[in-house]
């Protein structure tokens, strides 16, 4: 169990969508990133998950506002990824991904359903907004914590 801290004042939600520079991306790549962002989460006291579908990404990251933009900044430059819309910047509230530093859940062809639920035909996140987004983003939790 991670324990985090929940910073009433200081936290902040920020999700953005990007899309892969290097077409689909592999499992190899995902693990990867996954690998680095728990040790590098952990330490900032970040929570949060990373949504992966063909060449498209949706990363919730929640945590202390100085650490969550640090690491976004960090992020954002990594060339493995560009066009980089940030879907919501939300401080105050509490953590809604408190179970992982990052967890990841690669989609696949069961996962229409999710998609079809906040109005996508396929994964096209930059298209939503942020209620539609938390929506999957939640659904998508429970599925990894199953
Ligand atoms: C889609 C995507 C999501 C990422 N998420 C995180 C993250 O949550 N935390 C993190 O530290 N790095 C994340 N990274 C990796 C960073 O861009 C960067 O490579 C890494 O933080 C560098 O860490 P280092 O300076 O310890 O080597 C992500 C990269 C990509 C492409």
């Amino acid at each position: 169990m991670i324990e985090f801290e929940d910073h009433p004042r200081g936290l902040v939600r920020l999700i953005y969508a990007s899309r892969a520079t290097g077409g689909a991306v592999s499992s190899d790549m995902a693990t990867a990133i996954v690998a680095k962002s728990i040790q590098n989460n952990r330490v900032s006291d970040i929570s949060g998950l990373l949504v992966i579908g063909a060449d498209r990404f949706l990363q919730v990251l929640e945590g202390p506002a100085g650490e969550v933009e640090q690491t976004f900044a960090r992020v954002a430059s990594d060339t493995r990824h560009s066009d980089m819309t940030v879907i919501a910047r939300r401080a105050g509230g509490t953590r809604m991904f408190r179970n992982w530093n990052m967890a990841c859940r690669h989609l696949g062809l069961g996962d229409a359903g999710a998609l079809k639920a906040v109005g996508l035909a396929f994964f096209a996140p930059e298209s939503l907004d942020e209620e539609r987004a938390l929506t999957l983003l939640k659904s998508f939790g429970e599925f990894h914590l199953q």
